[in-house]
């Protein structure tokens, strides 16, 4: 593992979307996976965000009406959506490494994680377009995304989270992803062995 002492100190940004609470295998490995990034830079800052127990409001009508609605105009009520997709944007702004501990619901993210990517994703600040197309705002960050899956996709046309993340990642800017998969979790316990260790050496060559 590289250590380097003369490195100005990172912001690691940790973002959990199960809603299993302690009992959840990408949130635990996320974990670890974030323990490595603090060993390797020392005195890094580290923000938590656990989708799964601040879920993020959904862009419904009401949201979508804050956000285009003239901040002078703003009802307090369209004012605190707004100040909180601001929050969620400065925090990941401010990240230099990234960590996303996702379980696969439903051959999908998790709602959360996608309404989360909804709120951060907004026009002249986490992206833009210009006249050579779309250009992500949120660059030079590196990204780590772990998946946690009760079966086996990996590689196959059902695992419909990895294309999302990396074009969603990929469209605000964020190209360096590396993905870490912990699968066949939920095929009774020898496999949920294999799967966790899978998970635990792809974070070690890291
Ligand atoms: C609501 C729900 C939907 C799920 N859908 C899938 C699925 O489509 N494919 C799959 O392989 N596993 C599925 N699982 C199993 C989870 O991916 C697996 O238990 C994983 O460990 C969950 O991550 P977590 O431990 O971080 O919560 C589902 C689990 C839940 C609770």
């Amino acid at each position: 593992m590289r250590l380097d002492l003369n490195e100005t100190p990172k912001t690691i940004l940790l973002i959990t979307s199960s809603a299993r609470g302690a009992a959840s295998k990408s949130s635990l490995l996320a974990r670890e996976l974030t323990d490595r990034l603090q060993r390797r830079h020392p005195g890094a800052r580290l923000i938590q965000r656990d989708l799964g127990i601040q879920p993020v409001r959904v862009l419904d009508m009401e949201a979508l009406e804050a956000l285009s609605t003239r901040p002078e105009q703003r009802t307090p009520e369209q004012r605190a959506i707004v100040a909180g997709h601001d929050a969620l944007i400065a925090e990941i702004q401010a990240a230099d490494l990234v960590v996303f501990g996702v379980p696969m619901y439903n051959f999908s993210v998790p709602a959360q994680l996608k309404a989360y990517f909804d709120a951060i994703a907004r026009a002249g600040v986490t992206f833009r377009y210009t006249a050579k197309g779309p250009e992500g705002l949120l660059q030079g960050k590196k990204v780590y995304v772990v998946f946690a899956r009760g079966g086996m996709y990996r590689g196959t046309p059902l695992d419909s989270q990895t294309p999302y993340l990396q074009t969603m990642l990929g469209f605000l800017g964020m190209t360096d992803v590396e993905f870490v998969f912990a699968e066949g979790l939920d095929m009774g316990p020898e496999a949920q062995q294999a799967g966790l260790a899978a998970g635990r050496m792809a974070i070690a060559a890291l």
